[in-house]
């Protein structure tokens, strides 16, 4: 069997302490939107988040363990020993946040929903002090103008449900729809775009095949029946929300372009299955119905993908969907026995190549390989090892420069016909970045841990600029 290399634990980096402030850089001159490349109007500015890596609140009103909980808290398992436990104190502070978000000018804010918030063991009756606080966010949301856009599964799997067999157990999947009812009911009259499972390849890879994220499993033969039943629960979800509401409401993939490394027939090979394992086992069966088969005949029919697939599972995992939430941070380059190599700088996260071109080849591919379904960009980004500076400013330029040259691959995509609607950095808050805890600084917005106090970086100031110009 050929196996992917997903993004490896990433190697120490300097973390950041200094005194808060509240004020931050206005962009330099280049920086401001010159470059006329306009966007479309409507065109949807966003930034993205998600429940385990802001909220913390980890054990108020009702909320239950997760899997990172557990993960997070076993020795050695997190950067520092780091958990979700404070975060960046959202559930506390999440008014002060959506202020965050108007200032910048957000016109759509991705969040998730923490399943064990909801359902603290994962099953039964909801709790409604976790739903209240979603209705307080989203509220909150449209009193500033700003369109939700939910997640149900950011990867924070109730604890009880692991310990029923986590996602190798098919039930899991229909538990899953159970929670999503329970939230499309509260919410759904209120959040116009849904988005089911985030990455379930990186649980399938980081999850149970490198075992560096929770559960901590590393077991590949698990690892691609967990893939099935997050597809399951994905489609399952798509059906109760079909039966309970009205919106939109779509799979969140991370996508990732895969390149020969070199010219010989064997790269190309190579190549084309790792894009089996890396894009096409995810996208074809929600999008076509169908398992791609260089990747089923490689994992073998004995494997427990093959064996775990039942009559009528494609159709229900291929319930039509709205739209198609697309994550892109870093392509692969495969050589002729199945290694990747590295072609361009790495960030702080020693799994992330930048490469804005990267970006354009995988929406376009997209379009052309399955249709003109409507697009959302729901997470691009990079982590600076940022600063808080004696003058109170957070000068993160790096960031400025990678978000401009993607959104100017963005552009150059839209322009050759990619439909896309919106696009969201990663993220709107430093945060809990799993494995890597807080060393890694992804925010437009920095937060001192120590205070909880929130600064605009430089590039938050940037992003404002475009928005406000609706272009670049
Ligand atoms: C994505 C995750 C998100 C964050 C970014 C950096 O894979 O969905 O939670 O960790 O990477």
């Amino acid at each position: 069997m050929s196996m992917p290399t997903p993004r490896p634990p990433q190697g120490a980096a300097p973390s950041a302490t200094a005194p808060a402030a509240t004020t931050g850089p206005a962009p330099r001159a280049d920086e401001t939107p010159s470059a006329g490349l306009r966007f479309p109007p409507g065109f949807g500015w966003g930034a993205a988040t998600s429940a385990y890596q802001i909220e913390g609140a980890a054990k108020e009103d009702g909320r239950g363990e997760s899997i990172w909980d557990t993960f997070s808290h076993t020795p050695g398992r997190t950067r520092n020993g780091d958990t979700g436990d404070v975060a960046a104190d959202h559930y506390h502070r999440y008014a002060e946040d959506l202020d965050l978000m108007r200032d910048i000018g957000l016109d759509s804010y991705r969040f998730s929903i923490s399943w064990p918030r909801v359902q603290a063991d994962g099953t039964g009756a909801p709790n409604q002090r976790g739903l209240d606080f979603y209705r307080r966010l989203v509220d909150g949301l449209h009193e500033r103008g700003i369109a939700p856009m939910a997640t149900l599964f950011h990867w924070d799997l109730p604890q009880s449900l692991q310990d029923a067999g986590g996602w190798e157990s098919r039930d899991v999947a229909h538990r899953f729809a159970d929670y999503a009812e329970i939230v499309f009911r509260a919410l759904g009259d209120r959040v116009p775009v849904w988005l089911t499972v985030n990455e379930p390849k990186t649980v399938v890879q980081n999850g149970y095949l490198e075992g560096h994220h929770a559960p901590g499993r590393q077991d590949p033969d698990a690892a691609y029946l967990v893939a099935h039943h997050l597809h399951l629960a994905h489609g399952l979800a798509v059906a109760a929300f079909r039966a309970t509401g009205s919106g939109r409401i779509g799979p969140a993939l991370n996508l990732h372009p895969c390149y020969p490394a070199d010219d010989s027939p064997e790269a190309a090979r190579a190549a084309r299955l790792y894009d089996g394992y890396e894009n096409r086992l995810y996208l074809d069966p929600i999008l076509t119905g169908r398992y791609p088969q260089d990747v089923l005949d490689d994992l073998g029919p004995d494997s427990r993908l093959v064996r775990g697939i039942h009559d009528g599972d494609l159709a229900t995992i291929a319930a039509p969907v709205d739209l198609l939430a697309v994550q892109y941070y870093t392509p692969y380059y495969v050589t002729g026995d199945g290694a990747t190599v590295g072609r361009w700088p790495t960030s702080q996260a020693s799994w992330q190549q930048i490469h804005p071109d990267g970006m354009y080849d995988i929406l376009t591919r997209v379009t052309r390989d399955y249709g003109p379904i409507p697009l959302t960009v729901t997470e691009n980004g990079l982590p600076t090892p940022d600063t808080l500076d004696a003058d109170g400013t957070v000068d993160d330029a790096g960031r400025v420069t990678f978000l401009r040259d993607h959104l100017a691959a963005v552009h150059r995509a839209m322009a050759a016909g990619v439909p896309l609607e919106s696009y969201h950095v990663w993220s709107l808050l430093d945060n809990f970045e799993w494995d890597a805890g807080y060393d890694e600084r992804w925010g437009l917005v920095h937060v001192d841990y120590q205070t909880q106090r929130r600064v605009l970086k430089r590039s938050a100031h940037w992003y404002r600029q475009v928005i406000a110009a609706n272009g670049l």
